[in-house]
């Protein structure tokens, strides 16, 4: 670590999408004070962890990682720790009394007090800054994008949730929703297209609640935010995640439908098929009230797969309960989906008023039979593709073999294919002859 180097900054990141955006946004004020990212941990100056408190397990991950860390700064004790993100707002203080190789401690609505916390711990101290934000958007950084190839990009437009489903730690530890002034969207939007990029993706906890009042106090939702984008860069892919069941709207529907460069997918977490739960989740709708979701989804969009989040073993799950979270899942037919059995979080209203009652054997068993059940979905959504082209942004060679590359089609289903003269960036159409659970096998269309 000579001095006269650039200082280095290494992340690591771990949950959502958001928190993938976060780290971009990061490296953006840290380059600002003259740090360079790095991709290796032994020559960091500043080693950051952006956590995720979502489940139990995220957060075991990242103590074991603060092990490494320490033993890293046994070895250059002029190294700084820092933890930053959801279990930083969870635990603040507390997680410095457990690990006291860690330096600093800041939360999802702190980033811009990093130089200045760091400035304390060269004093000696510790630098904690875990206030949340009502404003806090980073409306104006510029993130950082890292990736090797530079095709697909995430946009952070919204911040926060207010939804206060029992089991979820995020409302905690992320505040309450604000979104981003549009202007700078489409900035950003328009800089990656004129970069290269071929896919943008809208995030943030809840896209459908972005709400934004114009300077005559005229209010703009998402529907108006996704068509400006869509309109903004014709040539680019648009996705965004994700929905509430409660607040996609028709109109989102609509703009998706008029708009072919809006991607055919949709991720509609339904976490239970059973009103009972729904209710204790506090998810605000019904079975009925979803299903009607997803036939309206598909009238306005015939060719759109739908994807979701099911969560197995809430307090007081029945099997009667589990059994309407599998029938709800045939009626759906989804293409993909995000299983986990419910893992207590403290301080949540059903922490606070529910008993985690079911045994841990029978949440994993359930959880078993959701991963089964949407395997054989998965695998009769992508046979549905067989004998289809698709257009594919090609992202590069397979996991499997070099000379297949491999992409997404609109639907976001994996599509792998023999590459010939295809580069990654390119959009190919692909015509599907095989398929499995998780991937689409076809070849080139022009080439048959
Ligand atoms: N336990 C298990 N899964 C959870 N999720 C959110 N909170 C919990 C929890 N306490 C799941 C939900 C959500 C996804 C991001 O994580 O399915 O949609
Ligand atoms: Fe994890 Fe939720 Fe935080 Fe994302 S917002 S990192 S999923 S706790």
């Amino acid at each position: 670590m000579e001095g006269t180097d650039k200082k280095k900054v290494y992340i690591e990141t771990y949950g959502c999408q958001m928190n993938v955006a976060d780290s971009q946004v990061v490296l953006s004020l840290m380059q600002e004070e003259g740090y360079e990212p790095t991709e290796r941990m032994e020559e960091a100056h500043l080693i950051l962890v952006n956590t995720c408190s979502i489940r139990e397990n995220a957060e075991q991950r990242v103590w074991g990682r603060l092990d490494v860390f320490r033993q890293q700064k046994e070895q250059h004790p002029n190294t700084r720790v820092g933890v930053i993100g959801c279990m930083a707002e969870r635990l603040k203080e507390k997680l410095i009394e457990r690990e006291q190789s860690v330096d600093l401690v800041i939360g999802p609505d702190a980033y811009r007090a990093l130089p200045d916390l760091l400035e304390e711990v060269e004093s000696g101290q510790k630098g904690v800054n875990t206030l949340l934000s009502r404003e806090e958007t980073y409306g104006d950084i510029l993130p950082v994008r890292r990736g090797k190839n530079k095709i697909s990009a995430f946009i952070s437009i919204m911040r926060g949730c207010n939804n206060m489903c029992s089991y979820c730690i995020v409302p905690y530890v992320r505040g309450r929703e604000r979104s981003r002034d549009p202007q700078t969207i489409i900035r950003e939007v328009e800089q990656l297209a004129g970069e290269g990029y071929r896919e943008i993706t809208l995030i943030g906890q809840n896209v459908d609640s972005y709400k934004w009042k114009d300077a005559r106090n005229n209010p703009h939702s998402f529907a108006w935010l996704l068509e400006q984008v869509a309109k903004a860069e014709p040539g680019v892919r648009i996705r965004f995640a994700t929905s509430h069941p409660k607040d996609l709207s028709n109109d989102v529907l609509q703009v998706m439908a008029r708009h072919p460069n809006i991607c055919r997918h949709i991720h509609l977490p339904v976490q239970s098929g059973s009103n009972r739960v729904l209710k204790a989740m506090n998810r605000r709708y019904t079975r009925e009230w979803y299903m009607n979701r997803i036939d309206t989804i598909r009238s306005y969009l015939p060719e759109a797969e739908i994807t979701t989040d099911v969560m197995t073993g809430f307090p007081g799950e029945t099997d009667q309960d589990h059994r309407d979270t599998l029938s709800l899942m045939e009626y759906a037919r989804y293409d993909f989906a995000y299983m986990f059995a419910y893992s207590e979080r403290p301080g949540t209203r059903a922490a606070r008023k529910m008993s985690d009652d079911v045994p841990d054997h029978l949440k994993k068993q359930r959880l078993q039979e959701v991963i089964n059940l949407q395997n054989r979905l998965s695998a009769t959504s992508k046979e549905k593709a067989i004998g289809k082209t698709f257009r594919v942004l090609v992202e590069g060679p397979s996991k499997k073999s070099k000379d297949d590359y491999q992409g997404r089609n609109s639907q976001n289903q994996v599509v792998v294919f023999p590459r010939e003269e295809t580069k990654t960036g390119d959009f190919a159409e692909v015509k599907i002859e095989k398929s499995t659970p998780g991937t689409l096998i076809g070849r080139l269309a022009d080439n048959q």
